[in-house]
């Protein structure tokens, strides 16, 4: 085990690979010898969802290929072709600046494209697939380039064709292609965006952009100062009677989804259980916002985490019989 990969998650765990390569062009990732790489194969963005429960005893692949590329600014509809190993807030960052809609409701995800373009990464009621167009990707299989248009990449909440279990670890995203907009088209209606705005509703992307931010960082913890991987679980959809079951008088926060299901917060659930600031080891439930995990102590070890996820999945199934999935994945 050689590769020390405590800073390759943000989680910020401990572990080790035994091979770790990083690549700046598609060329070098045609070229690399695959044969001769430890096996698995596991490639990683800026390891900002992961959880690693113990070492890898393969080789950690990383993504160094980055340029954000205007394909043509003259269009009302702006294609954007963006390199994966791109910060994702970097490519946020630059598109608002340029007074470009599409991106601003994801400001500050950590991250990088790639990965974003796997995990159909959202917030503030955007998701990454409703800005996406494409994918050019390396089939690891095959050992050729592809492309996959959007409908082709199967995007659901926080799912994919890069996520199903016999895709998974095929096809190495190269880059992403965005379509923008110059048109105005502000999505403000998730709760509390508007209210950061004062209410305007004639803004730009930026002024977007520095409302999201503000939202975040006063609920999430601050990357730079202490570990985590973002929301740990999924949001159920639960039936509606389970609805019911749930919140007798309805009061629960939820979602009501166009085929009839209910979306509910796990933070809310994780809320009522009483979790918000468990500690456990190292490791403990973000007090803002009870969704997350973090290595509270720096020293969290993958069983701290581990066992910690445990205590709010049962608590959660005894409380609500719901049984909540985690987002992050454990590797
Ligand atoms: N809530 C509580 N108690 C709390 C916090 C929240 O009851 O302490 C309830 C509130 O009713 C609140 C609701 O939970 O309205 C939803 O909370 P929030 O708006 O923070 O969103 P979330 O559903 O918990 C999701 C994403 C986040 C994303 C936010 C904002 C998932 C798994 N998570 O969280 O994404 O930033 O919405 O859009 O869908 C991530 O994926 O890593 C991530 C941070």
């Amino acid at each position: 085990m050689d590769y020390d990969l405590s800073a390759q998650n943000t989680f910020r765990m401990k572990v080790r690979c035994s091979c770790y390569v990083e690549y700046e062009t598609l060329k070098e990732l045609e070229g690399l010898n695959f044969d001769r790489l430890p096996r698995p194969l596991l490639h990683i963005g800026a390891g900002s969802n992961l959880l690693f429960t113990k070492d890898f005893p393969g080789t950690v692949l990383h993504s160094n290929i980055e340029y954000i590329k205007y394909v043509d600014m003259g269009l009302d509809e702006v294609p954007v072709m963006v390199g994966a190993g791109v910060v994702w807030d970097h490519f946020v960052a630059e598109t608002c600046r340029h007074g470009l809609w599409g991106a601003e409701n994801l400001s500050l995800i950590p991250g990088e494209v790639g990965a974003a373009a796997v995990q159909n990464i959202g917030a503030y009621g955007v998701e990454v697939k409703d800005i996406l167009s494409g994918v050019v990707a390396f089939d690891l299989q095959e050992r050729r380039k592809v492309r996959f248009s959007r409908e082709e990449c199967r995007y659901g909440y926080r799912d994919s064709l890069f996520k199903q279990p016999e895709m998974k670890g095929r096809y190495v995203i190269t880059s992403v292609l965005f379509r923008l907009s110059r048109k105005s088209g502000p999505r403000l209606d998730y709760k509390g965006v508007r209210e950061a705005l004062g209410g305007r509703d004639c803004v730009t992307p930026q002024e977007v952009r520095e409302a999201i931010i503000h939202i975040r960082r006063q609920k999430l913890p601050d990357p730079d100062e202490i570990g985590s991987a973002g929301s740990f679980f999924k949001n159920p959809v639960v039936s509606r009677e389970d609805f019911v079951r749930i919140s007798p008088d309805g009061s629960a926060p939820h979602f009501d989804l166009p085929d009839g299901t209910v979306k509910v917060p796990a933070a809310w659930m994780i809320d009522q259980c009483g979790f918000k600031g468990a500690v456990q080891g190292g490791a403990a439930v973000w007090p803002k916002q009870p969704l997350v995990l973090v290595n509270q102590s720096g020293e969290a070890s993958p069983e701290d985490v581990l066992a910690l996820e445990q205590r709010i999945v049962n608590g959660v199934q005894e409380r609500f019989g719901v049984t909540l999935h985690p987002e992050v994945d454990h590797i």
